[in-house]
């Protein structure tokens, strides 16, 4: 059997420039609270066409600050998905809130909007909060359409879909609010770090002076509200404008690999590739494939070489010891499927030609028991 040096599911790309311009604010003496924090936040909300950005110290201080600027009040209900990184409903927890998980679709893992409906009526929910998973974003449509006729929010969680669309609207810009992260498995990083965006003026402020300590900006050790400190340093903003200037160039490069592989995958009987509905812009910060069977030992054959992968998510929230603790569970027969079938496999922009033949090749090798 050939051998090749590990690929992993994921890699960061940091250039030279960025090192340069994390020195330079290093140099500068200037760490936090500068004009490097306020440059990403513009050039952020730039990107996404959205009015206002907040930037915070990761994805999770992100939900949480959302969640409270849009003044989430203990025991409200929030409809979310099972299928996630804990940190998504830990927020509506954080909040005093109670999250009500519903399953998801079949085919793009993502909320389905019917039983979305479904629980916004029963429970007289006070929000949705839609998670883009892998990069595939949820029927934003169909999302906005439920909130206007229950008069309920629209929280986005874009922790893993930097620059996706429907339609070219690009996802964070259609709710009421979202949240980015800036974690190295994320499209762009900024080693730890969060973006809140909203197109609302009273929630943007709320954000800042939240992440602020409660402080309003113009005035230092006045309090407006109880607040934290969830600011994102100066070096990471700087890291972060660079990473924003290359993101759409990555995002492609991330496309065009996943292309392949689809391409390639399509034949095979024994596996799923994802899908990318018309219309949608996914951006694979994971390519997730499912396996109806056999993954362990995929997964072996992979490893064996030398191509990295990962489950995610093998367990879901509601299952998960803390959330049983709390009297959460529930049956959620789409998701319980897809966290014993699903496989990510690497897709990001640090594979070479090579790398992406070689996982293709390693794939199509699998002696699975379905093989036609
Ligand atoms: C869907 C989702 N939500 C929230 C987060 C939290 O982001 P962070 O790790 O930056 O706190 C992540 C990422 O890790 C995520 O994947």
């Amino acid at each position: 059997m050939k051998t090749r040096t590990r690929i992993p599911i994921a890699k960061p790309l940091i250039t030279d420039e960025e090192k340069r311009r994390v020195l330079e604010v290093l140099e500068s003496g200037r760490l936090v609270a500068g004009a490097q924090v306020r440059a990403f936040e513009e050039a952020f909300a730039g990107y996404l066409g959205v009015k206002f950005a907040a930037a915070t110290s990761s994805g999770t201080t992100a939900l949480q600050v959302a969640l409270e600027a849009l003044e989430i009040k203990p025991g409200d209900a929030i409809v979310t998905t099972p299928f996630t990184f804990v940190a998504t409903s830990n927020a509506i927890l954080h909040a005093g809130a109670r999250p009500v998980f519903v399953d998801v679709d079949d085919r793009t893992f993502n909320l389905d909007p019917n039983q979305v409906e479904d629980a916004v009526r029963r429970e007289r929910a006070r929000a949705i909060l839609c998670v883009h998973l892998y990069g595939l974003p949820a029927d934003l449509g169909a999302f906005s359409d439920i909130a206007a006729r229950h008069g309920v929010l629209l929280v986005e969680d874009c922790a893993q879909a930097h620059g996706a669309a429907i339609g070219g609207r690009k996802a964070g810009t259609i709710g009421h609010i979202g949240i980015f992260s800036f974690y190295p498995t994320k499209n762009m990083t900024t080693g730890e770090g969060g973006m809140v965006v909203t197109a609302r003026e009273d929630v943007a402020h709320r954000a800042a002076v939240l992440v602020n300590v409660g402080q309003n900006g113009s005035e230092e050790y006045v309090y407006e509200r109880i607040g934290y400190n969830y600011r994102l340093t100066e070096m990471a903003a700087a890291m972060g404008l660079a990473q924003l200037e290359r993101l759409e160039q990555r995002n492609a490069s991330r496309r065009r690999n996943a292309e392949q592989m689809t391409a390639a995958f399509a034949g095979l009987p024994w596996l799923l590739p994802p899908v990318e509905p018309a219309g949608y812009h996914h951006v694979y910060n994971q390519y997730t494939v499912r396996v109806p069977a056999d993954r362990e030992a995929f997964i072996r054959h992979l490893a064996a070489r030398g191509v990295g992968s990962r489950v995610y998510y093998p367990q879901l929230i509601p299952h998960s010891p803390a959330y049983r603790n709390l009297g959460y569970g529930g049956s959620f027969p789409v998701a319980e499927q897809l966290t014993k079938q699903v496989l990510s496999l690497p897709v990001h922009p640090a594979l070479s030609n090579e790398d992406v033949a070689w996982i293709i090749e390693s794939v199509r090798q699998f002696p699975h028991r379905d093989r036609a």
